[in-house]
This record gives structure tokens, sequence and C-alpha cells, in this order.
């Protein structure tokens, strides 16, 4: 039994090749079901449906799709921040970094960190971290492109992925999380997010992260708003999903997608609102479900931030910020940070 599985007995390892393997947790963590989750969280008064159920196969195509839509600027304004930070990211890094990614993400940025790291490297080492399996897709796609790309996926939540990648060995580590997924979390779930990264960082790791910043309210809207219905489709899929996994009844056009920016609390707000008085059965949930005309059920927020608050929230959570990348227009951030 070699070191690596010594240490990280509770995952299972599956070998592809000499240059593709992934670590699956054997099923250990008692984790809430779909079904214990929708019942709680529908049959309240201020319903919400945990963002984390958009992403079924449709959902994910869903959203693929949105990140190309003209009105959705946050995912090519990444992009290219990317493509004009290389040659300043490349001064932090040198040939025993290996690259982390939270989510296995869309290959175009993954990509453009690979390159950097090419560069510099003659073996690149991998380390994606995804809760789904579609992460051994994306893999071999990239295994494909790249000859001295080694990758060892984790499937697994990314708490269970970065206490992996802490136990694994003593290489340095630059972790990256992209594309405003942080805006997700709610502010407490976030910070501590940050500082479950921060506790397993070495010294010389590195993390970097993109997030979206406040800007003017029409813009903002117009992104969640789509012309094409994208978001709209991407909102109610996750009644769909509720109708197939857990036997429900949802009428999907008993709904509508409804997305503002909150001022106050500098996020994007997504409700499904019922727009008839109606009953719903989720029979997996055993739930029988009356809405009210009107009635809103929660299913996303996407938080918005100044340059001040990301150094703050970076401080607060144990990080130095060594560098932050902006768009010309400011409509977005990367930000690279080590460990205080
Ligand atoms: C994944 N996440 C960063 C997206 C966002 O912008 O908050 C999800 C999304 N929701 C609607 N459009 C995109």
């Amino acid at each position: 039994m070699n070191e690596t599985i010594q240490k990280n007995l509770k995952y299972k390892k599956y070998v592809v090749d000499s240059n593709l393997q992934y670590f699956k947790p054997h099923s250990t963590k008692i984790e809430k079901t779909f079904a214990d989750e929708i019942s709680f969280s529908l049959n309240r008064n201020s319903k919400f449906i945990n963002p984390k159920y958009f992403y079924d196969k449709k959902g994910s195509e869903l959203f693929e799709k949105i990140c190309s839509l003209p009105e959705y600027y946050l995912t090519r304004t990444e992009i290219d921040i990317l493509k004009n930070l290389h040659s300043n990211l490349s001064e932090y890094l040198d040939d025993s970094f290996r690259l982390v990614e939270l989510g296995s993400g869309s290959s175009v940025k993954t990509r453009l960190i690979l390159d950097v790291l090419g560069e510099i490297q003659n073996k690149i080492e991998y380390f994606p971290i995804d809760i789904s399996e579609i992460l051994t897709e994306s893999s071999e796609l990239l295994q494909r492109d790249y000859d001295d790309l080694h990758i060892t996926g984790i499937i697994d939540t990314y708490e269970g992925g970065l206490e992996f990648i802490e136990k694994y060995d003593d290489k340095k580590n630059l972790i990256i999380f992209l594309g405003s997924s942080f805006g997700n979390f709610t502010t407490d779930e976030g910070k501590i997010f940050l500082q479950k990264i921060n506790s397993i960082m070495k010294k010389e790791d590195l993390f970097l992260i993109g997030l979206d910043l406040v800007k003017e309210k029409k813009i903002l809207e117009n992104a969640y708003n789509d012309s094409q219905g994208i978001t709209a489709k991407f909102n109610l899929n996750v009644l769909s999903r509720i109708n197939d996994e857990l036997d429900a009844d949802f009428i999907l056009n008993n709904f509508k997608h409804v997305a503002k920016y909150n001022e106050k609390e500098q996020r994007i707000e997504m409700y499904l609102q019922s727009l008839v008085h109606q009953s719903v059965i989720i029979s997996k949930a055993n739930l029988s479900l009356k809405l009210k005309q009107g009635e809103l059920i929660h299913t996303e927020h996407s938080h918005k931030y100044t340059i001040p608050q990301i150094q703050e929230l970076m401080k607060i959570t144990g990080f130095e910020i060594k560098q932050k990348w902006l768009d010309i227009h400011k409509h977005y951030s990367l930000t690279l940070a080590s460990k205080k």
C-alpha cells in the first residue's frame, strides 16, 4: 500500500492510466438527502431551494449557455483578465506548484492557468475537486490536449477535497476558485469557507479567487434577466428536477423567474414566483405544498463586492493579498493571496 492511500484511507483510488487518477470517498459521510432538504426548505413560511440543486445534467448545460450570453459579462470578463495576467501571475510561481481547482470549471479558464504553468514547468500537476463525476469528462478532455499533464481528480465536497490536499504531500499548491461561485454562499458560509481554505494552506501556497464587483443596477439585473430567457429556464429547471427525482407535480407555467438586485445587501436575489394560488405534491419529500398567488421561493443569492470589502474579507479570514487584477470597466476582480 503506498503512502497516499495510507494517509487517505477514506478514499478509494481509481487509476485510469499513468497520467490520470481519481480519488473518491468510501461513502462514509452522512449527507442529507435531496428529499430531506426539500422537505425542510419548502415546508416553512419563507421558502427556499438550495442553489446547489440547479446543477443536474440539464441545469449544468443551461449554466454553460448562461456563461456565453451577451448580458452575462462575468465569464468573458474573467477570461479576459486571466488572459492578461499571464506573465504577471508567473512571477509568483515556480516549477514546484501544482494547480488545485475548486469546481472542475469551464475548461477555458483552467487551460489559461495550465498554460501559465506550462511555461515554467515540464510536468504539470492538476488536482480538480468536484462533487460531480462530470469531473472525469472534463479531465479526460484536458488530458488529450496536454502531453505532460498529470491529473488527480478528487470527487468530493470542497471541504473533503481540501482536507485530502492538506494530507496528500508537501508540494506547493496554487488553489483557484473562479467564476464568482463564492458569491453564491451566504456571508457567514463564505467566511467559514475562506477560513477552511486558509487553514489547509501552507505558508508558500497561493490562492486565486474570482469575484464579481458592485456596479450599475441595470447591468447586474440584465445579467440575470437575459433576453433569450436562458436564466429563467435555468431557474425553473430546479422544479423539473424535483418533479423527476422526488416525484412531484410542479406545473412550470405556474411559476415566473424573478431576479432583482438588492442594493443594501449587494446581491442579486433570484426567486421562483407562484403565479396562482396552488397546491403541489412532492411525494418523496412527504410534502403537500400550498403556495399563494405571488408567493416567492428563494433560489439563489449572488453577492457582489467592492474592492475594500474584498480586502477586508481576505484580511479577516487570514489572507495577505499579493495582487489583484481588474478588467478595464472594473466589473470583475481576480485576487491572489497567501496565508498571513
Ligand atoms: C455559479 N454562479 C456564480 C452563478 C452566478 O452568477 O451567481 C450562477 C447563476 N445564476 C444565474 N445566473 C448564473
